[in-house]
């Protein structure tokens, strides 16, 4: 690849900035990153990856001579025009997105016309205009503005950057809304190139959207529960349709994760505020909520009360090939499960660390054998390949109950059974 592309700041180094950089660094961009973790920064700068995400090692370690790491955003501004932020916009107590990281980074741009802040970070609709608003006020109107927001799904980050399904560019017309596409031209995408206001609203409509489908084939699948027909069945025979569409119809124990849920509350309060009532969001919240639950109440019809009964977890991540434990449904059903009085034992391959800081109480276990070794019941929380591979006999071996909740549907029903276990999935028969 060229080596004359231009380079680029990227302001946070979590998983979209980390990516982002990694990614722009590959197609021949010279990247500066900043963030305020000293602590990443040091390991970063020390070749090591704070995040587990497939394939970003490689690339990181591929484009270390392109790659600079700086708690100070000097670097950057000297030599990048366009700062690309990927600050975290977790949800505040009232639910709407904290901008505090954005804010602080506004408050830290410099009056240029050299440069342009590019938004990446998930932000509500009219954020950018404030921004341009604050700007102006503080005679930095100069400086030019871009919401690019980023659809990458951490697991398959890496991927997913190099390849996206869209590029979406919201700008004012200016030469920042042209360098950000060419920036992006290598990737080949379809690129939506809009207002600033639009293309905030495609990433909330996007998120909220997927999250009403997993919500949709939830309720489908606890009907299927009361009804005796089998929600793969129905997934498979809906999904066929191409105005529907197979994705994001696997029913389970809810979505989790860092957006989903933050996103949702943070469409649904942008349009209270304006004085819309989003009706559908609470709807999809709340099955999503109820969902993590329903997996307590398929435990005690089976093993009566949980006191003193023994449950194995198996993955704790809110999806596979990650370590991030931000929303995930586990957390919801082990603080259910202790609530009950059940002994929880719990196994993931990758994100044990970061489960460990939010739920201590858990005992963890160095392998899935090892997590359902004396247990009443398992669930299967995250379908990590290494557990969709599993010995059901030996499980059952080392198992004093013979229960398996297939919290994901993810698992052969028959395989399980024929080790003499029960198995019950959520929606199926
Ligand atoms: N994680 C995802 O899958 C995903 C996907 C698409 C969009 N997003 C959005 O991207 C944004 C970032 O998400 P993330 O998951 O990468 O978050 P993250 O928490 O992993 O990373 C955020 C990083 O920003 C740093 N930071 C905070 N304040 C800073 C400042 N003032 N200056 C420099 N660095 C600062 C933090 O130290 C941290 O390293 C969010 O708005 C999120 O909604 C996330």
């Amino acid at each position: 690849m060229s080596n004359q592309r231009q380079p680029i700041g990227v302001i946070g180094t979590g998983y979209v900035g980390l990516v982002t950089a990694a990614g722009f660094a590959e197609i021949g961009s010279e990247v500066w990153c900043v963030d305020i973790d000293a602590e990443k920064i040091a390991q970063l700068q020390r070749g090591e990856v704070p995040i587990y995400e497939p394939g970003l090692e490689q690339l990181l370690e591929r484009n270390k001579e392109r790659l600079h790491f700086s708690t100070e955003l000097s670097g950057a501004l000297e030599h990048a025009r366009l700062l690309f932020v990927a600050v975290g916009t977790p949800p505040t107590h009232s639910g709407d997105a904290d901008l505090s990281a954005v804010n602080a980074v506004v408050d830290a741009m410099p009056g240029s016309d050299r440069h342009a802040l590019v938004m990446k970070s998930t932000v509500p609709c009219g954020t950018g205009a404030t921004i341009q608003r604050v700007f102006g006020e503080r005679g930095k109107g100069r400086m030019a503005y871009v919401s690019c927001p980023e659809f990458l799904k951490e697991g398959s980050a890496v991927k997913d950057f190099l390849n996206p399904d869209r590029v979406v560019v919201g700008d004012n017309g200016d030469w920042a809304g042209d360098a950000v596409v060419e920036l992006y031209a290598p990737l080949d995408a379809p690129l939506v190139r809009t207002d600033v206001a639009s293309a905030e609203m495609i990433k909330l409509a996007a998120n909220a959207f997927l999250a009403t489908k997993i919500s949709f084939i939830n309720e489908i699948a606890n009907v299927c529960e009361e009804t005796g027909a089998d929600v793969i069945e129905v997934a498979r025979g809906v999904g066929l349709d191409d105005r529907i569409g197979p994705k994001f119809l696997q029913a389970g124990i809810g979505y989790g994760g860092s957006c989903f849920t933050k996103d949702v509350s943070a469409l649904k309060l942008l349009a209270a505020n304006s004085g819309y009532h989003f009706q559908l969001l609470n709807a999809v919240t709340e099955v999503n909520e109820l969902q993590k639950r329903r997996v307590v109440s398929k435990l005690q019809r089976h093993v009566g009360t949980l006191a003193g009964k023994r449950v194995g977890l198996l993955g704790l991540a809110f999806k596979p090939e990650t370590d991030d434990m931000r929303g995930a449904s586990s957390l919801v059903l082990a603080a259910r499960l202790l609530a009950e009085g059940a002994l929880v034992s719990a196994y993931d391959p990758i994100a044990e660390d970061e489960a460990r800081k939010l739920m201590p109480e858990l005992a963890y276990c160095a392998s899935a054998l090892d997590a359902v070794r004396g247990s009443d019941a398992v669930v299967l929380v995250t379908e990590w390949s290494e557990l969709l591979r599993l010995d059901w006999s030996e499980v059952a071996e080392a198992m004093s109950g013979g229960l398996v909740i297939d919290g994901r549907n993810a698992l052969d029903p028959e395989t399980v059974r024929s080790a003499g276990l029960s198995y019950e999935g959520i929606g199926r028969r």
